[in-house]
């Protein structure tokens, strides 16, 4: 089985951004303690993080030619505006689950619309790193 974990704008930045928010961990512990995770479970898993909406829609597609089997997307800021985000996701159709380090319903209005969640078969929030852990066995659970 393989996995496609898919980060958006700013999460580079994990440690040093907001870390009242998004805790002191960087986008490099993320991806070890999911790559570590995924290991112990025989989970193939891949990474990407771009700051670029049309990088991201790229990933998305990709994964469809490279038989991706599930996608953990946390589209960051373009979560609350992208319909392209959602085209790709719907385009592709492989089964995806939403991760927010925070606790986005209890954040700024702006922050309450996702687009992506018209398409991703369950969404987790507020759970910080551990979030991806549980949308990683989620989809391993469900494709197994
Ligand atoms: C986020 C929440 C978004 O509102 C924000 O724009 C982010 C990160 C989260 O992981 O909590 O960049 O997706």
């Amino acid at each position: 089985m393989k996995l496609l974990v898919l980060n958006g704008p700013n999460l580079n930045m994990l440690g040093i951004r907001e870390p009242d928010i998004y805790g002191k961990g960087t986008y490099e512990d993320l991806v070890e303690l999911i790559r570590e995770h995924c290991g112990t479970k025989g989970i193939e898993v891949s990474f990407q993080q771009s700051n670029h909406e049309g990088d991201l829609v790229t990933y998305i597609q990709q994964a469809y030619f490279d038989k991706v089997d599930g996608i953990v997307i946390n589209p960051g800021a373009y979560t609350h505006t992208s319909v392209a985000l959602l085209d790709a996701l719907k385009a592709v159709s492989i089964p995806a689950v939403e991760v927010h380090i925070s606790k986005v319903d209890e954040r700024e209005s702006f922050r309450q619309i996702s687009y992506v969640s018209y398409y991703c078969e369950k969404t987790i929030t507020g759970k910080g790193f551990m979030g991806y852990i549980e949308a990683c066995d989620h989809l391993a659970d469900k494709l197994k």
